[in-house]
């Protein structure tokens, strides 16, 4: 495991809880497996535009037949793309705002999913386009949702990754971070001791 490609989306950049895991997860891969080389992509701090006709018109446009603009729009996109193509392993920093996953992230998804690149569809239903490698994602809340039917975040980010070929996915939680600075402190050592746990 050597290139890692890290993904954060905390509004609060890397004072964000979900940041912090995510540095608790470098530090442990680098732990186990020594030097590593890492890739940022913070979603808060450069943010991807919001998809729109005229994006997504660009990437059903035919090589031959882009303007400049969406030639842009594609090289931007092929470019995220290619940072997890480049990776051996991904660590996402997941917060939960308002019941759902950052807008940043829903953005960056909107970029990665792209048909004949990351995905095509058969006669069988879709097929994933992307080589598998471990996705460790490290969710952060301030209430407590994991298994129940207000988690909306499992579900739909293992099924989203897992459309694009991407189905090695380790969730750690670290929940009630708002329920009292017990819960949080207990919450916090739990999810470290988990990371450390997937690590090894
Ligand atoms: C704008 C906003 C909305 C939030 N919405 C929720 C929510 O719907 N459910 C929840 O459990 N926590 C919610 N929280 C609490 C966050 O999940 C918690 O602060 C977590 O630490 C955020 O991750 P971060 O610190 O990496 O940004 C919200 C926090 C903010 C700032």
């Amino acid at each position: 495991m050597k290139n890692i490609l890290v993904i954060t989306a905390s509004i609060f950049g890397q004072d964000g809880q979900s940041s912090q895991l995510v540095k608790h997860t470098l530090d442990q891969l680098r732990e186990t497996h020594g030097e590593i080389r890492t890739t940022y992509r913070d979603l808060a701090a450069e943010p991807v535009p919001h998809l729109d006709a005229s994006r997504f018109g660009a990437f059903i446009t035919g090589a031959d037949d882009r303007d400049g603009h969406q030639q842009q729009v594609v090289d931007y996109s092929d470019s995220l793309i290619q940072e997890i193509k480049d990776a051996d392993a991904i660590v996402m920093g997941v917060p939960m705002y308002n019941f759902g996953i950052p807008s940043g992230l829903k953005a960056y998804f909107d970029h990665i999913a792209r048909s004949g690149v990351t995905f095509r569809y058969t006669e069988n239903g879709p097929v994933g386009l992307l080589e598998d490698r471990p996705v460790y994602v490290l969710a952060a809340r301030g209430g407590i949702y994991a298994g129940t039917p207000n988690d909306s975040q499992t579900p739909y980010i293992r099924s989203f990754l897992g459309f694009l070929g991407l189905t090695d996915l380790h969730f750690v939680y670290a929940e009630g971070l708002n329920m009292g600075d017990e819960k949080k402190e207990s919450a916090l050592q739990e999810a470290g001791r988990t990371i450390e746990t997937l690590t090894a």
